[in-house]
């Protein structure tokens, strides 16, 4: 049970139409949270919005691309009369799989865009109200990819790591003042994202994740930041701290091949 005193009246979950973002929205509508969901496709974000307002919530959305600089205002202009405990950013998969020299840079820097720039703006807007208040939460939805680069996920790689220690830090900060600062690390997890993406969840030996218990997991684990790696995937973490990288990266880069579809 997610505490509402500590971390409502409001959370925001930016990707929170589908996935583990839509997990996460039933789940704390259930505990009683108000919700705005954010996300680019108004269909399935209505469908989810319905779904959680059964819960005797109050549920707004905004459609709008996270990877754009006006959504910011869009986000924030939705909550402007209201007091947001919790914010959630979770959406951030990697829309430009490519090898580095074979991709655009326009692709590239959507992949920043989505997990670095507007992650960073709304945690700012966000946080600094909750640092204020002595309560709230901040939870970021990491990944595995965080720890180890490939070449297909040289960018996506390189803003999870960014998004883990800027969460280490953060939480730093805020911990004195009663804010608690989540970097919840996934592993492969069956989203319908990743099932359109055509990502095999059959390599032998890997560990799948479902989204509701992901989101449990990890609303749980929120105030015991800054780092969490969802159950299951410890080992890898592990591996992937290895001081030989080259043994590491060219070891991944095989399973990587086997996981992703080629492009
Ligand atoms: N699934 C995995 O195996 C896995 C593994 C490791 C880490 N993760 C992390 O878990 C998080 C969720 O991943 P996911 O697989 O569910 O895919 P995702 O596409 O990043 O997230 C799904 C949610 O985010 C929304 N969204 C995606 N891109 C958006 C954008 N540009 N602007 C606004 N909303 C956007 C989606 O709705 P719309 O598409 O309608 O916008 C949906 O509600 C990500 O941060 C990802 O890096 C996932």
């Amino acid at each position: 049970m997610t505490d509402l005193d500590r971390y409502g009246p409001w959370a925001v979950i930016a990707g929170g139409s589908e996935g583990v973002g839509a997990e996460l929205a039933q789940q704390l509508a259930v505990d009683g949270f108000n919700l705005l969901l954010v996300a680019r496709r108004p269909g399935p974000l209505e469908t989810t919005a319905e779904a959680v307002r059964a819960h005797g919530v109050e549920v707004r959305t905004v459609s709008a691309d996270l990877t754009r600089p006006e959504s910011v205002a869009a986000v924030t202009d939705a909550t402007e009369d209201v007091e947001v405990g919790l914010l959630v950013y979770n959406a951030g998969a990697n829309t430009h799989g490519r090898a580095f020299t074979r991709g655009e840079l326009a692709g590239f820097q959507g992949v920043i865009d989505l997990n670095i720039t507007t992650m960073l703006a709304l945690t700012h807007h966000y946080a600094a109200p909750m640092r204020e208040r002595g309560r709230g939460g901040i939870l970021l939805v990491g990944s595995l990819a965080g720890y180890v680069g490939t070449s297909t996920e040289a960018i996506y790689g390189g803003v999870k790591a960014f998004g883990r220690i800027f969460a280490e830090g953060l939480w730093a900060e805020l911990r004195e003042y009663g804010v608690d600062v989540l970097e919840l690390v996934l592993g492969v997890t069956r989203t319908p994202a990743m099932e359109r993406a055509g990502l095999n969840f059959d390599v032998p030996g890997m560990h799948v994740s479902e989204p509701a218990d992901v989101a449990r997991e990890g609303l749980a684990a929120l105030p015991h930041g800054p780092v969490h790696v969802i159950s299951g995937n410890e080992a890898t973490v592990e591996r992937r701290l290895s001081p030989d990288r080259a043994r590491l990266v060219a070891g991944t880069e095989k399973v990587m091949r086997l996981l992703v579809p080629p492009h």
